[in-house]
C-alpha cells in the first residue's frame, strides 16, 4: 500500500494550473564559493536537467567571459527541450553577449531596494525604472523572450516594487520575476508578497529564493499557493551563501503533497543530485531530504519492522521514485527482523545461536557510537561462522620519517596473500605518508579510497592511547569499516586501514 493521505487541502490556494521549473544550478548554482564549472561538466548537467523535464535551465552569465558564451552556444547546439537561458544586467553589452550566442530566452535584472539604488547603482528610483525599460525594449526589438527581476524585491519598498514591475510589464517582459536575494522572506510575508503582486500583475509572476533561513523551499511553497506559476531551483539547493530553494525538495513536495504533475521524470533526481555533488564538490548531508544517504534509511528496531511489513508505516514516498535505494542500517537500535533482512539479503544461513552472537556484535559496536556497514555485516557473519580466512593483508614493517621544512615520508612492508611488498612514499604528515604506501601497495589486489578518518585520544597524557576509525571503499562501492587502539597514532591508523581492507577482500572472496 502507498503512502496515500498526503494531499493538502487546497480550498483557500490560488493555486495555478501549472507550475513551470525553472533551474539556475548553472548560474546561480555557480555562484556557490568554490564552484567553477568547465563547459564540459555544464554540458552534461544541463542533459540531465533536460532529461528530468525542467522547463528552463538558466546555464550562465554569458557577458562575463568567453566560456560561458562557448557553453551557451554548444548547449544550444544539443536542441534540448527546456528553454535556454542567459543572464543579463540591463545593459546593452550584456544584451548583446547574450544574443551573441543565439540565445532566444534572457533573464534580466536590476536592483530596486534602497540598499542597491543608493549604495550599488547610486541610481534614482526612476532612472531604475528607466534602465529597465530601456533593456527590455532592447531586448524584445530582438524577438527573444524576457524574464525580468527587480533584484532585492523583497526589501524593495512595496509600492515602487509594482512600479518597476508594471514598467517592465508595459515595456513587454514576459514573465516577472521576484527574488527574494539575501533570503528575508519566511512563509508569511512570502504569501503576502505574491498574493499582492498577482493582483497587480498580468505576466505569470516567478519566484527566486534564497535560503538564508533555510527557509526557501517553504516560501516557494507559499508562492505557488498564491498563484506563482513558476520557480528558480537549483540541483541540492546550492548557490550564493545558504543556497536557493532546492530542485529535489519542491518538485517532491509539490508533487506528493500537492498532488501536482509536473511533468518530469523523477526518478533521476538521485542521480542528478550525486552527480552534481560530484562536479562541485558539494557533498549533501546524509539527512538532505529526498537525495542525502540517509532519506530512505531506517535503523530503529520499531521502524525496520514497520517497513519490513509495508514500506509506507516510516516512508512518506518510495525510494524508487526518486531514483534513491531504502537502506536497512544496523547499529545499536537494530532488532531481530533488520538483522534477518540483512543477513537474507546476503543469503547468510546461520543457527540461533550464530545469530545471537552476531546480534551481540553489532550491539557493542552500536554501543560505541560506531556505524556498521553491510561489509563489517558480512565480515562479523563469515567470522562467526568460522569461514574466515587468514588475514589477506599483514603487516610486517613500518619506519616513519618526519621534521620541520621536509616532506614525511613512511616505508612500508607488508605480507599480500603471502608476498612481501615494500615500498616508501611521502605525504603532508607521517599518517598519511603510511596510508599512501598502503594504498600504493594494495592498488593490484583492491584500489581502495580512505573515505573517512577520524582519531580520538581516549586517554590523557603524552602516551594516551589512540583510537582510529576509518572508513574505506573500493571501486565497486564495498564499504568497510576498521578501527585499532594503539599507543602509537601512527600504528593505530595503520592497523585501522588494514583492518578495513582486509574485511573488504574477505567479503570479495566470500
Ligand atoms: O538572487 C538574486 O537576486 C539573483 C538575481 C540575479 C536575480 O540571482
Ligand atoms: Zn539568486
Amino acid at each position: 500500500m502507498e503512502a496515500n493521505n498526503l494531499k493538502i487541502s487546497k480550498k483557500h490556494m490560488n493555486l495555478p494550473e501549472k507550475v513551470k521549473i525553472f533551474d539556475t544550478t548553472l548560474r546561480d548554482g555557480e555562484q556557490a564559493p568554490g564552484v567553477a564549472l568547465t563547459t564540459d561538466e555544464k554540458i552534461q548537467i544541463a542533459q540531465k536537467l533536460d532529461h528530468l523535464g525542467v522547463s528552463t535551465i538558466e546555464f550562465g552569465f554569458p557577458a562575463v567571459s568567453e566560456g560561458e558564451r562557448e557553453s551557451a552556444r554548444l548547449i544550444n547546439d544539443l536542441g534540448i527541450n527546456a528553454n535556454l537561458c542567459g543572464l543579463a544586467r540591463v545593459l546593452k553589452n550584456d544584451i548583446d553577449a547574450l544574443l551573441d550566442c543565439d540565445l532566444s530566452y534572457m533573464h534580466t535584472f536590476i536592483g530596486t531596494s534602497p540598499l542597491h539604488r543608493d549604495f550599488k547603482l547610486k541610481m534614482g528610483k526612476q532612472e531604475v525604472i528607466d534602465k529597465a525599460i530601456t533593456a527590455i525594449e532592447y531586448a524584445k526589438d530582438h524577438g527573444i523572450t524576457v524574464e525580468f527581476s527587480a533584484e532585492d524585491s523583497t526589501r524593495t519598498e512595496e509600492d515602487y516594487l509594482i512600479e518597476v514591475y508594471k514598467a517592465a510589464e508595459a515595456a513587454g517582459a514576459d514573465v516577472i520575476n521576484v527574488p527574494d536575494t539575501v533570503g528575508v522572506l519566511v512563509p508569511t510575508t512570502a504569501k503576502q508578497l505574491i498574493t499582492s503582486l498577482k493582483k497587480e500583475l498580468n505576466l505569470p509572476i516567478s519566484v527566486h529564493f534564497h535560503n538564508d533561513f533555510g527557509v526557501a523551499v517553504a516560501n516557494s511553497l507559499v508562492a505557488i499557493e498564491a498563484g506563482a506559476e513558476q520557480a528558480h531551483v537549483t540541483v541540492n539547493g546550492i548557490g550564493e551563501r545558504g543556497g536557493n530553494a532546492s530542485l529535489e525538495e519542491l518538485v517532491m513536495t509539490l508533487k506528493i503533497a500537492y498532488g501536482m504533475d509536473l511533468n518530469l521524470d523523477t526518478t533521476q533526481l538521485f542521480n542528478l543530485s550525486e552527480f552534481v555533488a560530484r562536479i562541485t564538490g558539494i557533498k549533501m548531508p546524509p539527512t538532505k531530504p529526498i537525495v542525502g544517504e540517509n532519506a530512505f534509511a531506517h535503523e530503529s528496531g520499531i521502524h525496520v519492522h514497520g517497513v519490513l511489513e509495508n514500506a509506507a508505516t516510516y516512508e512518506p514516498i518510495a525510494p524508487e521514485l526518486v531514483g534513491h535505494k531504502r537502506k536497512i542500517a544496523l547499529g545499536k537500535h537494530t532488532g531481530a527482523n533488520a538483522l534477518k533482512a540483512k543477513l537474507e539479503e546476503y543469503d547468510i544461513e546461520m543457527n540461533e545461536d550464530q545469530f545471537n552472537q552476531v546480534m551481540k556484535q553489532v550491539k557493542a559496536l552500536g554501543d560505541k557510537g560506531k556505524c556498521i556497514t553491510d561489509a563489517d555485516l558480512k565480515a562479523i557473519a563469515i567470522t562467526i561462522l568460522g569461514k574466515a580466512k587468514e588475514e589477506a593483508i599483514k603487516l610486517l614493517g613500518l619506519s616513519v620519517m618526519t621534521g620541520e621544512s621536509v616532506s614525511a615520508s613512511a616505508t612500508v612492508k607488508l605480507s599480500i596473500n603471502g608476498n612481501t611488498k615494500e615500498t616508501s612514499h611521502i605525504g603532508v604528515g607521517p599518517v598519511d605518508a603510511a596510508l599512501n604506501a598502503i594504498q600504493d601497495l594494495v592498488k593490484d589486489t583492491t584500489d581502495i579510497e580512505l573515505e573517512e578518518y577520524n582519531i580520538e585520544a581516549i586517554t590523557g597524557g603524552t602516551d594516551a592511547l589512540a583510537e582510529v576509525f576509518v572508513i574505506t571503499s573500493d571501486k565497486d562501492g564495498n564499504k568497510a569499516t576498521g578501527r585499532a587502539t594503539r599507543e602509537d597514532v601512527i600504528m593505530a591508523s595503520v592497523d585501522a586501514v588494514l583492518n578495513s581492507i582486509n574485511k573488504i577482500i574477505m567479503i570479495k572472496e566470500s
